[in-house]
């Protein structure tokens, strides 16, 4: 079932959506060269207890850590430790919260140093395939206009999306129905209404959109070895159209 939030509980997502996107913006600052992935995990827990807030991965699952770092070919869930970012890299952060009860979740990709222009492209491609999911995410249409516009995007733009990993519904549960593939047909699927906060997050392959999990249980990376890069925001459906909560 699709729950749909109340005018209090979108109240309460969007500090907690708030909350998140100032803890992103505070990370994106210390990724340079020679940053130490534990140190941005670190650095997410105590900006986190100083909201008042706790990790939504923690603990998840078994997941050991606040954040999860993806670097270059790894798509989603690397785990923080004590490898250090050089030039070159690109690096996902993607990290979900929980502030009164509800949950919201958001990832971003960033260059470190000087990366390849190919790396820069799939970097804008991946962050405007969001835009386009988003602009989708309307009263009347349906959940898969929003999955549709996302690979449309992508693969116009010569890349591929993941398949393994969707977006999801998001509320007082880190996952909610429905799930939001991030490819697809259009007009499939649930009408969208007035109170689903869905965290929409397109993951972009360079190469092929085949992948795999490493031995750690965790991690996902490209079959082909190829980058990946990944952004999510948790948006809310009002009656006046998409509101980004973790802007
Ligand atoms: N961001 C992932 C998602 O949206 C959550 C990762 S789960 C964790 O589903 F295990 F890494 F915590
Ligand atoms: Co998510």
């Amino acid at each position: 079932m699709i729950l749909l939030k109340s005018k209090a509980e979108l109240d309460t997502m969007r500090k907690a959506g708030r909350i998140l996107a100032g803890i992103i913006k505070e990370l994106k600052k210390i990724i340079t060269l020679g940053t130490s992935t534990i140190e941005v995990d670190r650095y997410a827990q105590d900006l986190l207890r100083k909201e008042n807030a706790v990790s939504a991965f923690k603990g998840y699952r078994g997941y050991p850590a606040t954040v999860c770092t993806s670097i270059n070919e790894e798509i989603v869930h690397g785990i923080p430790g004590e490898r250090k970012l050089k030039d070159g890299d690109i690096i996902s952060l993607d990290m979900g919260i929980q502030y009164e009860g509800y949950f919201s979740d958001a990832a971003v990709t960033l260059p470190v140093g000087e990366v390849s222009a190919q790396a820069k492209r799939l970097i804008d491609v991946t962050r405007r395939a969001l835009s386009e999911g988003i602009k989708k995410a309307h009263v009347q249409n349906q959940l898969s206009d929003i999955s549709y516009a996302v690979q449309e995007y992508v693969e116009k733009n010569g890349f591929s999306v993941v398949r393994q990993f969707v977006g999801h519904g998001i509320g007082s549960q880190l996952h909610e129905e429905p799930e939001v593939p991030n490819f697809g047909r259009p007009h499939q699927g649930p009408v969208l209404k007035n109170g689903m906060v869905l965290a929409i997050e397109p993951m972009v392959n360079m190469g092929g959109w085949e992948s795999q999990i490493l031995e750690n249980g965790w991690t996902a990376v490209t079959k082909d070895g190829l980058p990946s890069a990944h952004f999510e925001h948790t948006v809310a459906i009002t009656e006046t159209g998409p509101e980004i909560l973790t802007a």
